[in-house]
């Protein structure tokens, strides 16, 4: 990713945001220590970003989630927090060293029967997921490159009224121009495929704050 240029003020209000409206929690914070014990990357969502995907799970009733991109799985258990009791998400994580970090975070948090994490490369566990119920929400956070296929899996295991996020849509502006940039180009492919399918309803919203300069995307299955 393109060097940050976020301002300090940005960042300094993302804190406040997160201090006075997400609390949230001793679980959260022990899931960014295990980020840093693992020597992992620092790419998790923001936690006001974390508690937006709760909340948009929870508005849209979702019960069935499905995650590619796990991480350390901070945003899976965000996911999770917007689920009722009887809700299931499955989360795909090509790294096994980071899904096992994600694995024992879930079941610290009390999730481990709910959460189902798929090793490997998402489009190679994503077919095995043909067949079952659709599902409500996607939400997709991964390699860059294959943001596109990753949409056209999330049409195939949805169905209209699915909502899917896009993280990570702006990536400090490099969308407008990706030159040789790869992952800008696959995100404003993303970008294009959202706004020409006549299956998505899509816009996007630019975001700043700790996370320096993005945004997600997000869009209604038709
Ligand atoms: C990167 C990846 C992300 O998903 C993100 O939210 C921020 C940065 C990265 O690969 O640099
Ligand atoms: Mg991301």
């Amino acid at each position: 990713m393109v060097e940050h240029r976020s301002q300090p003020g940005w960042a300094k209000v993302e804190d406040y945001l997160s201090a006075t409206l997400v609390q949230g929690g001793a679980g959260m914070d022990a899931v960014l220590r295990s980020i840093d014990n693992a020597a992992m990357p620092h790419i998790e969502v923001a936690p006001t970003a974390g508690k937006l995907l709760m909340l948009l799970v929870r508005i849209q009733g979702a019960k069935r989630v499905l995650e590619i991109g796990t991480l350390a799985g901070f945003s899976t258990l965000w996911l999770v927090r917007g689920l009722p009791d009887d809700g299931h998400i499955t989360t795909c994580e090509f790294l096994p060293e980071h899904a096992a970090v994600a694995q024992a975070n879930i079941a610290a948090a009390g999730f481990a029967d709910i959460v189902d994490i798929r090793i490997g490369a998402a489009l190679d566990t994503l077919p095995a997921l043909v067949g079952g119920e659709p599902y409500d929400f996607v939400f997709i956070d991964a390699d860059k490159g294959n943001n596109v296929e990753y949409l056209k899996w999330a049409l195939k295991l949805g169905r209209p009224g699915t909502v899917v996020v896009l993280d990570n849509a702006i990536w400090e502006g490099a969308v407008l121009a990706p030159g040789e940039d790869p992952d800008a180009t696959a995100i404003r492919a993303a970008l294009e495929f959202m706004g020409s399918s006549a299956d998505l309803d899509a816009t996007a919203i630019q975001t700043v704050g700790t996370k320096g300069w993005d945004g997600f995307a997000i869009a209604d299955v038709r």
